[in-house]
């Protein structure tokens, strides 16, 4: 009987690389599966690294046309993000990696599907969630909940005992994550929330690390973003395909200074980190349509919209993909998105803002708007106001919500101004 075949999600970073040997070591046959979700890395090159290191085979699979048809309009259409400003990224990339790596797993005809995250993070979650889903009964490893090392140093030490002399940095400040959507940057001083972070310079640093910067432009100061069924189709007036907007976005805005968010979050584990988000295209396009929202769709209907966008950020955040939660968000976000037709023009500078909407199926009217004269029927709005507040009529909380009882005096504001005695013995500023 042979090895038990393994299929390993495979990076090409240090700890996939290091899983290679480890593997073989516990008797496995590994098949390496280096899925492109947009890093912008020599994957070739990686692969045949994979192949040195022992791997039986090693593939890339192309996953970006499958998440610009499946998840990416919804990120953008729905204005996805986790707690409010984590507009995903990574998470987005983690059901599609796994989704190859289980594809390659069914050809050889079953196999052992392991990955490379920890124990501290989602993405460990991610995959398994995804493993479960889509081979269920298939094991899972994740070596490093079960091997001897404990950190970088052993993992390069064990590497160059092996003989592979790669250059891997012993010391690394930052972990990196780069996709088509985002470029993560977590760890390193971003771990201490009382160090006083400067992203100017953690920026400098990890310049190097990633692409994007490779064919980075000047982008113009304000761009015109037009949308059809939530989806962007065309900027400046030009059609484009949404992999040519959301790349050219990426790469023209890459190192603007608004382009960053770094946010605390809490994990899916618990754990709580400090991330900074390099995602010029999420912050533009997230702005664009949520300008467009508002412009046409009802307040109830916009609230729903809103609470869409939280959820389907929080089940992508925790690896929800290949669920049914997901399934019936989608529907209804889709649903939602079919009315968000127009375009939007965000001026950059100083900090991107939509200054021109221009929407087909908009509902924002100067009749109603204006504080000229129209035909809105102002006295309505005294009903209105009287039965939105029935509920609160007679309640007998007054006082304790209240900052203290009403006749109370208060101090005068200021001794410019004079005051004069009321007829009920109260003090009212008059005029200076
Ligand atoms: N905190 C982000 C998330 O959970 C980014 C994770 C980056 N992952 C990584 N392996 N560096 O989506």
């Amino acid at each position: 009987m042979g090895a038990e075949k393994c299929v390993l999600a495979y990076s090409g970073g240090l700890d996939t690389s290091a899983m290679v040997p480890w593997l073989l070591e516990q008797d496995y046959e590994v098949h390496a599966v280096l899925v492109d979700v947009g890093q912008e890395e020599d994957l070739a090159g990686l692969c045949r690294k994979a192949l040195r290191y022992g791997a039986t085979t090693a593939v890339v699979r192309d996953a970006k046309p499958a998440m610009f048809e499946h998840v990416i309009p919804l990120a953008i259409g729905l204005a996805a993000t986790y707690e409010g400003d984590y507009r995903l990224g990574t998470a987005l990339a983690r059901p599609f990696i796994t989704l190859e790596q289980v594809r390659v797993a069914k050809q050889l005809g079953g196999a052992t599907l392991a990955h490379g995250a920890t124990g501290k993070g989602n993405d460990q979650i991610r995959f398994e969630f995804g493993y479960r889903s889509l081979a269920p009964g298939y094991p899972i490893l994740a070596p490093w909940k079960t091997w001897e090392f404990g950190g970088r140093m052993d993992l390069v030490n064990y590497l160059t005992g092996k003989g592979y002399i790669d250059n891997y940095a012993v010391q690394k400040d930052y972990s990196l994550d780069e996709n088509l959507w985002h470029i993560s940057v977590e760890g390193g001083p971003l771990e201490e929330p009382d160090t006083n972070v400067n992203v100017e310079d953690v920026l400098r640093s990890v310049d190097g690390h990633f692409a994007w910067n490779n064919t980075y432009g000047e982008g113009p100061s304000a761009v015109e973003i037009a949308f059809e069924g939530g989806v962007p189709v065309a900027l400046g007036g030009v059609g484009k395909t949404l992999p040519e907007i959301v790349s050219q976005l990426n790469h023209q805005y890459r190192r603007a200074p608004w382009a960053w968010d770094l946010i605390i979050e809490n994990r899916f584990t618990g754990v709580k980190s400090r991330g900074l988000y390099i995602n010029p295209a999420a912050k533009l396009l997230h702005l664009a349509v949520d300008t467009l929202a508002r412009t046409c769709l009802n307040k109830p209907t916009y609230d729903r919209y809103a609470l869409l966008g939280q959820e389907f950020g929080t089940l992508m955040y925790r690896g929800e993909y290949f669920s049914d939660q997901r399934k019936i968000v989608q529907a209804a976000g889709l649903a939602v998105m079919k009315q968000l037709n127009g375009s939007v023009t965000v001026r950059l500078e100083p900090t991107p803002y939509a200054s021109k909407i221009v929407n087909t199926s908009s509902i924002f009217t100067k009749e109603m708007a204006t504080f000229e004269k129209s035909d809105y029927a102002h006295q309505d709005a005294a009903g209105f106001i009287s039965l939105s507040w029935l509920s609160n009529v007679g309640k007998p909380c007054v006082e304790e919500c209240y900052v203290g009882p009403v006749e109370a005096k208060s101090a005068a504001a200021s001794d410019v101004c004079t005051v004069e005695s009321l007829p009920g013995g109260g003090l009212v500023p008059s005029a200076v």
